[in-house]
């Protein structure tokens, strides 16, 4: 089973407490959004493993450690997850960019993938999928399915908040992808909304309400 870990840095919570109130207006919205993100890219990326090179100080020659493993993709979950990908830019510049967008049919309510536009590398990086909600976890495992349908191996999704049905779900769905979130909430309402959440984050992130 894949890696489920709450990042309950003291910094994190205090933001996303700023943006579950109700309150809280698009620009500070987005803003801290962005700072969340940028913490979750510091403990996402604690594993990520390390090799010798030489380097040549002011000083003289010594041997110390430089990234030695895969390179990264970031991929957002349209649309939502646009609003982490800068977040995560500021500490993984050289990452690259992949697009998933997904819609909900309205006669099966199940999400159909309309948009995939992945680096041509894909299947060789480390993926952090990222979407600030992880409800039902219908998105999740259909990005996950698109992803690894194109090859990719290396999955880890990234949420704000997540909620113990869309975990159990994703988890079933795809037991090899860890999954690292800001806050494990309650529940789902009857409208498919994470108690006590924060709303719909992509019209939050947008101001489309
Ligand atoms: N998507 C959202 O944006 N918010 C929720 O609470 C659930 C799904």
């Amino acid at each position: 089973m894949g890696k489920f870990q709450v990042l309950d840095h003291p910094l994190i919570q205090h933001k996303l407490t700023i943006i579950r109130d109700k309150n809280c207006g698009t620009k500070v919205f987005r803003e801290v959004v962005n700072e969340i993100s940028e913490l979750m890219a510091y403990e996402v990326s604690r594993d990520m493993p390390l090799e010798d090179v030489k380097v040549e100080t002011p000083i003289g020659w010594t041997t110390k450690k430089t990234l030695s493993g895969k390179k990264v993709a970031i991929v957002p979950i349209l649309r939502a997850g646009l609003g982490m990908v800068d977040g995560m830019l500021e500490l993984i510049p050289a990452a690259k960019v992949g697009h998933i967008g997904m819609y909900r049919d309205e006669e099966t309510l199940k999400p159909v993938e309309y948009f995939v536009k992945l680096p041509s590398d894909i299947s060789e990086r480390q993926i952090f999928v990222v979407d600030p909600m992880l409800a039902t976890g219908g998105s999740a495992i259909m990005a996950m399915d698109a992803l690894k349908k194109r090859g990719a191996k290396d999955l880890r999704l990234v949420c704000l908040v997540a909620a113990p049905q869309g975990v159990k779900a994703l988890q079933e769905a795809h037991p090899d992808v860890d999954i690292y979130t800001a806050a494990l909430d309650e529940k789902l309402n009857e409208d498919g909304y994470i108690v006590p959440g924060l709303g719909d984050a992509g019209d939050r992130l947008f101001g489309t309400k």
